[in-house]
């Protein structure tokens, strides 16, 4: 292929001269040559080596291997990805090793070869599934194997996030990525509380899914010396014991030494409501987590009594409410608190950005004092 020949140092100015003429074939990249000279691709329509415009610099015979493809939808056969251009999925999502992506009916029929030209594209990915929405009690994602890499079908995989490793099952158990800067800020969040308090933190997560939230606050060194933990959903259960107890066992003290398990740290299949009717488990909290976004508000008053009484705690939740009512949703978080005789002494509730809904998904931080 046809390439102009250029001192390396000179290559972007080349290049952008290029591609602002159309000049530049993409079938290509940037080569290396000998003597500190790089190749450029050219197309058809650039103008010959004679032309003043390339200011002396030679054109030359470079092979080049095909690009690989850089998109899945390059493995299908060119007219059948013109044939359905406006349906073929513009988007998926990635757990682990198992990518999840919804199908339109009008290409439903080709899932298992768009399947296999994900698997092909995505050398990280085992297993593809169609994502049918969303079913039972839990609300967890419906999804239909399309193809896999080495014939295992199961949605079972571990995902790394911000540093330490979770087991997540896209079709047994809710997670969620996109919140993954939520847990930051919890985490932020916890490491002021600590500060004020000026030891580590007794934290309850009774809503905790696999347990993303427990992995931010875990994964710092010194910052909890206890825990609740649980969730209603079974399956759910079953990972938050497998992260929770690899989570533990990395856990480091203050000085980045190991330390023992928590004794303290009690992983449980409940519903959340339950904990506080255990009198063992009132007031015994510093930092509580409230993720049942449908209903985080109205389970309040259920779960505020585990937070400890004559000192700073946190109650950090998130709920999904209608846009015109978030008054009306600030008041009832309020209303439970002062219902305990409690004392707030900052509270925000902000809008999660980058979540597509129609209504608000929405983050309630308070900081309190609960009487005795
Ligand atoms: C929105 S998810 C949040 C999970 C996790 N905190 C996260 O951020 O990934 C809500 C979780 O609450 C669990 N759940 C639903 N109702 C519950 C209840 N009454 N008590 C405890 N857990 C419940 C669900 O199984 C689900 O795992």
């Amino acid at each position: 292929m046809r390439h102009l020949s250029v001192p390396s140092a000179q290559t972007q100015r080349w290049l952008e001269l290029c591609r602002a003429h159309n000049w530049s074939s993409n079938e290509a990249g940037v080569t290396r040559l000998e003597g500190g000279r790089n190749a450029l691709p050219l197309n058809d329509s650039a103008p010959d080596a004679t032309h003043q415009v390339w200011e002396g610099n030679p054109h030359v015979e470079v092979s080049v291997q095909p690009k690989e493809p850089n998109h899945w939808l390059k493995h299908l056969d060119p007219e059948l990805t013109l044939q359905f251009k406006d349906f073929w999925p513009r988007s998926y999502e990635v757990q682990g090793d198992v990518l999840i992506v919804k199908i339109e009916r009008e290409v439903w029929d080709y899932g298992e070869t768009i399947a296999d030209a994900m698997l092909t594209q995505l050398p990280n990915v085992r297993l593809v599934c169609a994502d049918l929405g969303v079913k039972g009690e839990f609300r967890v994602r419906d999804l239909h194997p399309l193809a896999s890499r080495d014939g295992t079908v199961t949605t079972r995989t571990r995902i790394k996030e911000n540093g330490y490793l979770l087991w997540v099952d896209p079709s047994e158990v809710y997670f969620s990525s996109r919140l993954s800067n939520e847990r930051r800020e919890t985490l932020e969040t916890a490491k002021r509380l600590r500060a004020r308090l000026e030891r580590p933190l007794v934290v309850c997560d009774p809503y905790a899914g696999v347990g993303p939230s427990m992995g931010a606050l875990l994964n710092e060194n010194g910052l909890v010396s206890g825990g609740l933990v649980g969730d209603l959903n079974p399956q759910a259960f079953t990972l938050l014991e497998m992260n929770i107890a690899y989570l533990s066992s990395r856990q480091k003290d203050a000085n980045g030494n190991s330390m023992p398990a928590l004794k303290p740290m009690v992983v449980s299949c409940q519903d959340a409501q339950e904990w506080a009717q255990n009198a063992d488990h009132i007031a015994t909290v510093d930092l509580l987590l409230v993720n049942l976004p449908h209903h985080s508000i109205e389970h309040l008053p259920g779960v505020l009594p585990l937070l400890k009484t004559n000192q700073t705690t946190v109650l950090r939740g998130w709920a999904i409410v209608e846009t015109a009512s978030t008054d009306i949703q600030h008041d009832e978080i309020h209303n439970a608190i002062h219902a305990l005789g409690g004392i707030i002494e900052a509270f925000t509730f902000k809008e999660v950005k980058g979540f597509s809904t129609t209504k608000s998904f929405m983050c309630f931080e308070v900081w309190l004092n609960l009487p005795a």
